[in-house]
């Protein structure tokens, strides 16, 4: 943390406090109120922390106003072109982009974990027939920790390198059994011959009755999708996972808690959320209506897939997946689709509309990685567990990041308490 000189002045009451004042590399300086509450007595209140840096990190950068994500430094619409997921989960642990053998290490490593105990597959079987992938999802990296102990002590360098490995490796066979178990298909194992994307692919889609190929322009789509989630700052599901590994807890728990909160709607969700309501749209001729309901400040209805807490201009990412969208829909020669006519015709009345412009509401990832996901064969259960497989190493290198930073500390946030004062018992007879 760059030490700048400068401070920043707080007067209340009869108290003047001096606050230092950080510099970043890139965006806003930051006042450091760490000793606030010690020498003025007072917290600081931020619901959302909409202003508040819980952490220094050195993986990702977001300006919501320019519309830039940087993963190390490098930008994300270079690295979904130039790049490919195992390469960007290079970057994002280690910090720089791989030389040739560095990478061919690291595929090997994990390529060689992609396998599951073979005693999950019971685990599996415990879920009802219609669980939603992300539970299964939940609850299967959560139990990692109870078949993997070897990998499990996080005061340990080696078994975090271990664990974020296997990690990596296993969340697609994870996920695609997810799916095979939802829809009564046999599991189908990894191939070690094939790439992340493709293999993914293939353990979602090949059957034991019939030969699998891999369409080479959609394994380069998955990959992409992948690319683009796989990190994006302090978002909710990452905090999770940081607040989550303050405690010490293993790194098993604290992915498995980042997946359950990209669930929700508000977050990885919107994906799935997104589809189903084109869906629900239907026909062209039915957008002004929900148009006017997500304009209603009485109706809690938004329009999924439009808008974000930190891009307020455009999502870098949106435009790169929306040329993939593009991509797939033209392979697969889908062009008619009536949901897609309905995301077409949508994002070209919301983006003319006043309160979208004057919101900064645009497009985010979710709107177009939906469409694509969908064209692919993918049931809308899938969307938000393929997100988390993609995101699983943006979590393991800012959950390394904190557990090797001499500052961290368990997370514990303070209050506004606004509830009764203290009051005595009443006896149930007395109420
Ligand atoms: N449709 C209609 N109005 C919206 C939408 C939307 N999708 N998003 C925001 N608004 C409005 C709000 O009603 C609010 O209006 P007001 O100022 O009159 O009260 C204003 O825009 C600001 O909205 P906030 O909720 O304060 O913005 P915030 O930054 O907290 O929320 C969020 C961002 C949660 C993503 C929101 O835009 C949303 O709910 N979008 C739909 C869900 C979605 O697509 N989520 C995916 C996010 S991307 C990701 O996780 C990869």
């Amino acid at each position: 943390m760059a030490e700048t000189g400068k401070t920043a002045k707080l007067s209340f009451g009869d108290k003047e406090l001096e606050l230092p004042i950080h510099s970043p590399t890139v965006g806003p300086d930051v006042i450091d109120i760490r000793k606030l509450y010690a020498q003025g007595d007072v917290f600081t209140y931020d619901p959302g922390f909409t202003s508040t840096a819980a952490c220094d990190s050195t993986i990702t950068f977001i300006d919501g106003d320019k519309g830039e994500l940087l993963h190390r430094g490098y930008p994300i619409d270079q690295l979904a072109e130039k790049s490919h997921f195992l390469e960007v989960c290079y970057l994002l642990l280690y910090g720089e982009l791989p030389s040739a053998s560095e990478l061919e290490d690291f595929e090997s490593r994990v390529t060689n974990h992609t396998m599951l105990h073979e005693q999950m597959v019971y685990f599996y079987r415990g879920f009802r027939r219609d669980a939603h992938p992300m539970a299964i999802m939940t609850g299967v990296v959560g139990a990692m920790s109870a078949f993997y102990h070897d990998s499990t002590d996080v005061s340990d360098p080696w078994q975090r390198e271990v664990a974020s490995i296997r990690l990596i490796a296993k969340m697609p066979t994870i996920a695609a059994w997810a799916y095979k178990f939802s829809i009564g298909q046999p599991f189908v194992y990894p191939r070690n011959d094939l790439d992340y994307a493709s293999n993914f692919l293939r353990m979602c889609f090949a059957v034991p009755a019939e030969e699998y190929e891999v369409n080479p322009i959609l394994a380069r789509a998955m990959d992409r999708i992948f690319t683009l989630h796989a990190d994006h700052e302090q978002n909710a599901s990452t905090s999770t996972v940081r607040l989550a590994s303050s405690s010490g807890a293993n790194p098993f728990a604290c992915i498995a808690a980042g997946i359950a909160c990209l669930w929700g709607p508000a977050h990885g969700g919107a994906n799935q959320a997104c589809l189903e309501m084109l869906r629900e749209i239907g026909t062209p001729d039915r957008i002004p209506e929900f148009i006017a309901r997500a304009k209603d400040k009485n109706d809690p209805f938004r329009l999924m897939g439009f808008g974000h807490r930190v891009y307020k201009n455009f999502d870098p990412r949106a435009k790169v997946m929306k040329q993939s969208a593009d991509e797939v829909l033209d392979l697969l020669g889908i062009e008619n689709n009536p949901t897609l006519q309905v995301a077409k015709e949508l994002e070209k009345m919301a983006l003319e509309d006043p309160y979208f412009a004057e919101k900064k509401l645009y497009p985010n990832v979710d709107f177009y990685s939906g469409i694509i996901l969908d064209a692919m064969g993918f049931p809308t259960s899938m969307f938000t567990p393929i997100f988390a497989l993609a995101r699983t190493v943006g979590w393991i290198s800012q959950w390394k990041e904190m557990i090797a930073d001499p500052q961290m500390k368990i997370g514990r946030p303070r209050q506004l308490y606004v509830g009764e004062t203290r009051r005595d018992y009443v006896d149930v007879e007395d109420r």
